[in-house]
């Protein structure tokens, strides 16, 4: 079994004019010690999906369906006590915005030796050497001076090493990263991508990766999942679907990448944006921005407008794609040729 394993996951937000679903019917898994990145457009769902797996959706958001499984632990029935202790130990979270996880008014030592204290049974001592110990993993710079000073003190890369440091003190089983780098310069981002990659590597800790960067996406992980308006709508080996990607929507944001671009011509945007998620099309979420929804023939694939898509196998990947799934149907041998 999957050290987590996500099942049919709902998410929804109660408002005032009525259920917002910002999850729908979500699946996936991650093995020890693996990389999954997660990507598409703003309001996909990303960050929802990364709250939820910490059982950390606030009101009004709730968890309407679904399962979500740690280490054969079901999380979303878990006492508040035993999430901390999850939350602490196993899985770690690193945000876009280094200030949400750092207090201004703590130094990073203070911070650190606070964190480990709640968690273990240790003296201030043995939690400061801990505490460096971490900070010269992340290749900080003068590690023990650095535990004395107070986060505004540093530049934001260092501040982002410091986050990892600290997502690393409990040493977890996976770290939910969700857009670790946007907030920094491109370089600075290239050297904490690689520090966190390296880290992962070298202690087995998974990687759940939100990011806006598909080359980001195929450096870093193993699998990914392509989210569109609340679904996961492809998924599979990164490889895979990079080099070949089925759904028109992921399609579409490889093409978009600068280096798709004709030198001098404009880039290749998908039309259109994503739907609000409380006025979602009918049939499949994408199909007004979708060049397919028409066949080569000139007619129109009813089933695109009309029908939710369920999920086919191509390959190793997994794809939500009426036109995916007619073409596969077209592919397959009939039974009568075969004999
Ligand atoms: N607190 C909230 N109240 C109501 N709806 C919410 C709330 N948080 C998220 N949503 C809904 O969930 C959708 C997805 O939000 P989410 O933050 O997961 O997007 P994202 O994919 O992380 O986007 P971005 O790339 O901009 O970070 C939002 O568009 C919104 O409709
Ligand atoms: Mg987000």
């Amino acid at each position: 079994m999957a050290l987590l394993d996500v099942n049919h996951l709902d998410v929804r937000f109660a408002l005032r004019r009525g259920d917002v679903q910002a999850l729908r019917d979500v699946s996936f898994s991650l093995e020890r010690g693996e990389r999954l990145g997660i990507v598409g457009e703003s309001g996909a769902g990303k960050s929802v999906a990364a709250f939820s797996l910490l059982n950390l959706i606030a009101k009004p958001g709730y968890i309407a369906g679904g399962s979500i499984q740690f280490d054969g632990r079901e999380l979303t029935q878990m006492s508040d006590r035993a999430l901390r202790h999850v939350r602490g130990h196993r899985m770690s979270m690193i945000f876009q915005d280094p200030m949400m996880t750092l207090n201004p008014v703590l130094s990073i030592g203070e911070q650190m030796v606070e964190c480990l204290k709640a968690h273990r049974r240790i003296s201030n001592r043995e939690a400061r050497a801990i505490a460096l110990n971490k900070l010269e993993q992340v290749q900080i710079p003068s590690p023990a001076a650095r535990l004395d000073q107070y986060p505004h003190e540093l530049s934001g890369g260092m501040r982002q090493r410091v986050i990892i440091a600290i997502a690393l003190l409990l040493d977890p089983d996976i770290i939910i990263a969700d857009e670790p780098t946007t907030a920094l310069d491109v370089t600075i981002q290239a050297e904490i991508m690689a520090l966190l990659l390296e880290l992962c590597e070298k202690h087995n800790v998974g990687l759940i990766l939100i990011t806006h960067d598909l080359g980001v996406v195929s450096q870093v992980t193993q699998r990914m999942l392509v989210m569109y308006a609340g679904r996961v709508i492809e998924q599979g080996p990164t490889r895979e679907i990079i080099n070949d990607p089925q759904h028109p929507y992921t399609q579409g944001l490889i093409n978009a990448l600068p280096q798709m671009a004709t030198p001098g011509s404009r880039l290749n945007q998908i039309p259109g944006s994503m739907p609000s998620l409380d006025n979602l099309p009918s049939g499949c979420a994408f199909h007004p921005r979708c060049g397919f929804v028409q066949r080569a023939d000139g007619s129109t694939r009813r089933a695109c407008i009309d029908e939710v898509p369920g999920f086919v196998t191509s390959g190793n990947c997994r794809v939500a794609c009426h036109m995916v799934a007619e073409m596969l149907e077209r592919e397959r041998i009939p039974a009568e040729e075969i004999r």
